[in-house]
């Protein structure tokens, strides 16, 4: 770990859906990043339907900041942005959340950001997710479910990423029920891989102990290291071509 005070400025965990796994993973990583002696910061810019996933991060990284910097935009109904915005008279403009992750990217080495629902979600009336993470100028790991079906959401997800200009560090396939362990579960990795060209970086299983509401730091560490090609997933982080 030659590099380890140069890597990414920060990742963007972004899903081909919403409940498809970004938590757990920006979790998995956050909680990784730290064993390798990174200081790490998280951030949810935008929720809707509550601060669990903002609370799980910053329990996750035993993370000493506000939650006010962690989830600047808070959205009470579990609809998209811009509708939940309209309903609750809230303005999602991009400067709060500007504002908070540059205090957090100054005080820490590294940004482990998870988005909400998919890249296309409107945020407002003009922008989606892409614009944000555009703004930010992050680039992105696509969390994919690994059962059937997989391969038309993550292509979709991965030529509307393309299209808008984002970086794609990798992709992985996780199993959010515990019904996914037929054929296409074996076959879904590679063939995602040939048609994207991107590589999958993990294959992660249902873990019935996984409980967002009760952060479980070495479960979750032990869970994405035993899952991930760490190999891979090094060589995205320190490279920052
Ligand atoms: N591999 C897994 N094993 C067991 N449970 C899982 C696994 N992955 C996700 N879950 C569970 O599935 C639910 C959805 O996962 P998660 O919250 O990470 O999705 P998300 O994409 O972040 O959702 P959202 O769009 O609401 O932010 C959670 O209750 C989580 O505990
Ligand atoms: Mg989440």
């Amino acid at each position: 770990m030659d590099k380890l005070n140069n890597p990414l400025n920060g990742i963007f965990i972004t899903g081909t859906g919403t409940e498809i796994g970004k938590t757990i993973v920006a979790g998995g990583i956050a909680t990784y990043l730290k064993e390798c002696g990174l200081d790490v910061g998280v951030m949810k810019p935008i929720s809707s339907g509550g601060t669990e996933d903002a609370d799980f991060l910053k329990q996750i990284t035993n993370l000493d900041e506000p939650l006010s910097l962690i989830n600047p935009i808070v959205l009470k109904n579990p609809l998209a942005p811009s509708v939940a915005s309209d309903l609750e008279g809230i303005d999602v403009n991009f400067s709060s959340i500007e504002q908070a992750y540059k205090i957090l990217e100054k005080r820490h080495d590294i940004l482990v950001v998870e988005g909400v629902g998919g890249i296309a979600v409107p945020l407002n009336k003009k922008q989606l997710v892409t614009h944000l993470i555009q703004e930010l100028n992050l680039p992105i790991i696509i969390v994919g479910s690994l059962g059937l079906g997989t391969i038309n959401h993550t292509l979709l997800t991965v030529t509307f990423a393309k299209q808008s200009n984002l970086q794609i560090l990798g992709i992985i396939l996780n199993s959010n029920d515990n019904y996914t362990h037929g054929l296409a579960e074996q076959t879904n990795p590679n063939e995602i891989e040939r048609l994207t060209n991107i590589p999958v970086i993990g294959i992660l299983p249902y873990q019935e102990e996984i409980d967002i509401l009760n952060p479980d730091v070495k479960l979750i560490s032990d869970f994405f290291k035993q899952n991930i090609d760490i190999q891979k997933f090094n060589e995205i982080i320190w490279s920052k071509d």
